[in-house]
C-alpha cells in the first residue's frame, strides 16, 4: 500500500468502531500515526493493540466537551510532536421525535453532537494544523445533500458542508484544507439495533450493495493526503449512486 501518511499524525473522532475505526486502520496502513478518540475506552485500547502503541494512541473523549477535545489534541502533540490531519467522524442520528414535535433541547442535542462538536474540534486542532499546513476531513452524510428524512440530523450534516466551505476559504491562504465525505448507507454497528434495515436500504443503491467502512476510509485517505493538495471546500459523496434517485434506478431496470 502507498505510504501517503509517513511522518504524519492524524486525530480521528469516534474511532472505536465503524467508519472511524476503518479510517484509523487505513491511515496507519499508509504509514501514519493515529490518535484514536471515542467514548469507548475498551474498544480504543483494542484498536491501539492492533495498530501498535508506537503508531497509535487512545484518548477517551466526549466530543461534546471542549475540555476533553483540547486534552486529546494536547496529548497528541505532546506524544507525537505534531498534528497533520483531523478527521471529524463523530455524530449520529439521536433525535427520535417526529420533526413537527421536536423540542428545542433535542435540536440542540443533535446539533451539539454533530455540528458544534466538529467546529470545536477544528478550533482546537487549528493552531497545530496551521503549523503543519494540515487538513480536516469531516464525515457528513447523504442526508445533508438530499431529503432522506431525520430532519435534525440532516440539517446538522448540511451545516457541516457550509462550515467546511467557509473554513476552507478563510484558511486556504494559510495552507490548511477542509473537505467533507458524505457517505450513503454504510455497514457499521450503527445499524445493529434495526435488524433488516441495512439489507432493505441496500436494494435502493444502483451499485447493488450498502457501503463498507473501508469505502469511506479510502475517500478520507485520498482527501487527507497530498494527492488532494489542490482540493478544498469539497463535499465528496461516497454513496453507491443513491443520489441518482429512485427514478434513475427504475429507468435503468427497464433497459
Ligand atoms: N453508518 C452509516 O450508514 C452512516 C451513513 C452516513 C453517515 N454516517 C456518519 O458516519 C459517522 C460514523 O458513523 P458509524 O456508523 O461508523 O458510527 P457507529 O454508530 O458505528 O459508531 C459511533 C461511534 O461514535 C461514538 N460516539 C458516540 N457519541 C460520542 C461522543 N459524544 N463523543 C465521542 N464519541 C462518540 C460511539 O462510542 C461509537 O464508537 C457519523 O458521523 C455518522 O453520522 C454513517
Amino acid at each position: 500500500m502507498v505510504q501517503r501518511f509517513e511522518g504524519k499524525v492524524a486525530l480521528v473522532t469516534a474511532a472505536a468502531q465503524g467508519i472511524g475505526a476503518a479510517v484509523a486502520r487505513r491511515i496507519a496502513a499508509e504509514g501514519g500515526v493515529v490518535v484514536a478518540t471515542d467514548l469507548q475506552q475498551d474498544k480504543l485500547d483494542e484498536l491501539v493493540g492492533e495498530l501498535g502503541s508506537d503508531k497509535a494512541l487512545a484518548v477517551k473523549v466526549d466530543v461534546t466537551s471542549r475540555g476533553e477535545i483540547d486534552a486529546a489534541v494536547a496529548a497528541a502533540v505532546e506524544r507525537f510532536g505534531r498534528l497533520d490531519v483531523l478527521v471529524n467522524n463523530a455524530g449520529g442520528c439521536i433525535v427520535s421525535t417526529k420533526p413537527e414535535d421536536t423540542p428545542a433541547d433535542e435540536w440542540h442535542r443533535q446539533l451539539d453532537l454533530t455540528l458544534v462538536s466538529a467546529a470545536q474540534c477544528i478550533q482546537s486542532a487549528l493552531p497545530h494544523l496551521l503549523e503543519s499546513r494540515g487538513n480536516v476531513v469531516t464525515i457528513s452524510s447523504v442526508n445533508g445533500l438530499a431529503a432522506f428524512g431525520n430532519i435534525e440530523y440532516s440539517a446538522a450534516k448540511a451545516g457541516q458542508a457550509a462550515m467546511t466551505q467557509n473554513f476552507a476559504a478563510r484558511f486556504g491562504p494559510s495552507g490548511v484544507r477542509f473537505n467533507v465525505v458524505a457517505p450513503g448507507t454504510i455497514r457499521t454497528p450503527n445499524w445493529d439495533s434495526q435488524p433488516g434495515t441495512l439489507e432493505r436500504l441496500a436494494k435502493l443503491y444502483p451499485l447493488g450493495r450498502a457501503g463498507e467502512p473501508e469505502d469511506i476510509a479510502a475517500a478520507v485517505a485520498f482527501l487527507a493526503s497530498d494527492d488532494a493538495a489542490w482540493i478544498t471546500g469539497l463535499t465528496l459523496p461516497v454513496e453507491g449512486g443513491v443520489l441518482l434517485g429512485p427514478a434513475a434506478l427504475s429507468l435503468a431496470a427497464k433497459d
